[in-house]
């Protein structure tokens, strides 16, 4: 047996968890900022649901689930993303919710990928959508969502960028060039493969959809010849301030099928990873997923947790502050040292008092040498020292930063600990 886990696959050691903990707050504490209220779904669905409504490479990376399936019963898949489950969710109880919902959640997904850096086949993501509102103040909405959270994580201006788009204007060059409507989403394949793709296997696809590759790149270049539809994102988010994150860049059209517009994807600015997040509008998702009996626009995102976390590491300014939040979630407020091993049930008694009044509170389980206890209790991070021992019923109380001691009776314990504490905060 292998001590690692399967390839694409992470183990979490305390040290993982802390930082895994770190983003988890930042993304629930911003999301909550802005409105959004947390909901889940099940791990495993139907597989035909992913066949039919994400579409593209996923469907190819997709974990089955069925050895146990009874004759008769759907084939189930670990879920690669959270958007078919939410539209399915929502087109089921729409009628008992007030629009536009604003939803979020964090779970983790599973993705049959390639390795590579930035892609694992487990991950978390944080998906952010907004339902029932059409109008572009619902996109910026999003957009500032995404901003915030990268500055609250510690980014600035010149660490990330944000890259939109409008698979409409994609649409209408395509139709002025002949291709047909039940075509546009193999077009959009190409031109979302277009930064990855050799030039000539470009040159093929697009040949057959009677388009020159020249065509192709006047349009990214100079898209506002043809189409102009971001200005209202733009001018919303100017009036927050946030308009300077943001960039047109028409090779954004995103690899899943369900988008219908405004598409966007979040990228490092130095692009030595790949994409921290990508969204965009599915405004007629919902309808599919009803059978026609709810029509609601969408908007959505999905961030990545291991990108943002290369991100992270590979700029100081933000590692830092990763480091400055972890280190105040300590192990330990107080460690209780047992001089006197015959105190030993008087210490537990003192513990369970630290506990109840709401302290992180740990101590020796077994005998030790004193000093080795307050070696540990450095190392929790605690702030004081409770000795007990010879001059027990009365205690120590040490405060280890200072060095600082005073003694107490072990009824005035928890005055002078609250004070302490009130002290520092
Ligand atoms: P997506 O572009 O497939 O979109 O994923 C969004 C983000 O999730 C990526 O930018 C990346 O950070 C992260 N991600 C995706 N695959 C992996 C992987 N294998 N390993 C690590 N990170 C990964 C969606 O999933 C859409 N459902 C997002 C959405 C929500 N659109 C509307 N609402």
């Amino acid at each position: 047996m292998s001590s690692q886990p399967l390839p694409g696959f992470r183990d979490f050691f305390p040290d993982d968890c802390a930082r895994r903990n770190y983003l988890f707050a930042m993304w629930r504490e911003v999301a909550r900022r802005y409105g959004f209220v947390e909901y889940d779904g099940p791990t495993v669905e139907p597989l035909a649901l992913y066949e039919k409504k994400s579409g593209g490479e996923l469907v190819g990376q997709l974990f089955t689930v069925g050895t146990r399936a009874e004759p008769g019963e759907a084939k189930g898949a670990l879920r690669p993303e959270m958007t078919p489950t939410l539209a399915r969710m929502v087109a089921a109880r729409e009628r008992d919710f007030k629009k536009p919902l604003k939803w979020f959640c964090m779970p983790s997904f599973f993705r049959h990928e390639r390795q590579q850096r930035g892609r694992l086949r487990e991950f978390y993501q944080l998906n952010a959508d907004i339902i029932g509102e059409a109008s572009a103040s619902a996109d910026a909405e999003l957009i500032a969502l995404v901003i915030d959270i990268l500055r609250g994580l510690g980014f600035e201006k010149n660490d990330f960028v944000i890259r939109v788009s409008d698979r409409n204007a994609w649409a209408t060059f395509a139709s002025a060039r002949g291709v047909g409507a039940e075509r546009l989403i193999e077009f959009l394949d190409v031109i979302d493969k277009l930064e990855r793709a050799g030039e000539e296997q470009t040159r093929t696809k697009l040949a057959a959809f009677g388009v020159a590759l020249e065509d192709v790149r006047k349009f990214i270049a100079d898209p506002a010849a043809e189409h102009s539809s971001l200005r209202a994102l733009t001018d919303d988010l100017a009036a927050r301030e946030l308009d300077g994150f943001v960039e047109l860049d028409m090779t954004i059209v995103r690899g899943l099928a369900y988008y219908t517009g405004f598409v966007f994807e979040v990228f490092d600015r130095s692009k030595k990873e790949r994409a921290i997040a990508g969204g965009g509008r599915y405004d007629k998702l919902l309808h599919l997923m009803s059978d026609g009996k709810t029509d609601l626009p969408a908007l959505g995102f999905g961030m990545g947790d291991v990108v943002l976390g290369n991100m992270i590491d590979d700029t100081p300014h933000a590692a830092e502050k990763m480091r400055a939040w972890i280190a105040k979630q300590h192990a330990a407020d107080i460690y209780v040292v047992i001089a006197k091993e015959e105190h030993r049930a008087d210490a537990l008694a003192i513990v369970q008092q630290l506990r109840d009044a709401g302290y992180r509170t740990d101590f020796p389980l077994a005998p030790a040498k004193v000093g080795k206890q307050f070696q540990t209790a450095e190392h929790l991070g605690a702030r004081l020292a409770v000795l007990i021992g010879d001059e027990w019923p009365q205690v120590k109380i040490k405060t280890l930063a200072t060095r600082e001691e005073v003694i107490v009776t072990c009824g005035g314990l928890l005055e002078k600990v609250a004070a302490s504490f009130a002290v520092g905060g």
